[in-house]
């Protein structure tokens, strides 16, 4: 492993051991992508006390939900949690605006979003001290100023971004020497993975969102885990 790489491992661990040990109980929200595997990697190994869970919208693709299962056998039977959202909401919302609604507005778009993956996120969360995910800052505009430890207001916790400072080299090369299972969509032209009709395939040298609501502004992809009252919020943590 390359000297960079080391010392970011060595950070990012060193912050996961303390979310475990001062922010009891801590969860990791996993989308089963690439950061979020090197996050796993890390919790895993280290039999850190940090459960992990996914927000299971019903509209991810068939290859992310393997990934439940290669987790399962990689790392001796560990069982990612699974959040779904409230079967009435989402047939209410199907019957009202259509199954695919989503592309009609950004409104339409975020009230999806809510009902499948905001929603669910809040009962995963409930009684938690913090939460960890695995966004980085170089992913998106919107993520530019994304620090390591933030409050969040909405959950009333703390929220900490382990990779916040990694490249997605870093990520790549991680997976790549400690062999770690990652989604077999990123092979085939998917940087970033998350439901089904919402993320498309890039070009070569597009912007590694590029292919995440791809028919809206760059400024509104956001699906609402990482925003609060349609805002996106960064505020310093006083201990960060
Ligand atoms: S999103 O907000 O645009 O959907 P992105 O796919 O980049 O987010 O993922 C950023 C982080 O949000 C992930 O690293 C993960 O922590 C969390 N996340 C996104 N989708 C899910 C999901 N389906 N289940 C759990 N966590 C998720
Ligand atoms: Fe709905 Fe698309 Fe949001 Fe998934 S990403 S919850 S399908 S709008």
């Amino acid at each position: 492993m390359e000297d960079d790489l080391k010392s970011l491992v060595t950070a990012t661990s060193a912050t996961l051991a303390r979310i475990a040990s001062d922010f009891s109980p801590a969860v990791f929200a996993s989308s089963l992508a690439a950061e979020d595997m090197v996050l796993t990697d890390l919790i895993l190994k280290a039999g850190l006390p940090i459960q992990i869970f996914s927000l299971e919208t019903g509209r991810l693709h068939p290859e992310t939900l393997a990934m439940l299962e290669r987790v399962k056998e990689h790392y001796n039977g560990y069982e990612i949690a699974l959040y779904r959202p409230v079967t009435e909401a989402v047939d209410a919302y199907v019957a009202q605006n259509g199954l695919n609604a989503f592309y009609d507005s950004v409104e339409m778009r975020r009230e999806c979003c809510r009902i499948r993956k905001v929603e669910p996120l809040g009962r995963a969360l409930s009684g938690k001290k913090a939460w960890v995910t695995g966004q980085r800052r170089s992913q998106s505009t919107t993520r530019a100023e994304l620090d390591v430890q933030e409050d969040d207001p909405a959950h009333n916790m703390i929220k900490f971004n382990p990779l916040a400072d990694w490249s997605e080299t870093d990520v790549w090369n991680y997976l790549r020497d400690n062999q770690v299972p990652y989604n077999a969509l990123h092979d085939q032209g998917f940087p970033s993975i998350g439901c089904a009709p919402c993320t498309r395939a890039i070009e070569p040298g597009e912007d590694v969102r590029a292919g995440r609501w791809w028919w809206e502004n760059p400024d509104s992809k956001e699906c609402g885990l990482h925003m609060v009252d349609g805002k996106l919020i960064r505020i310093k943590s006083v201990n960060a």
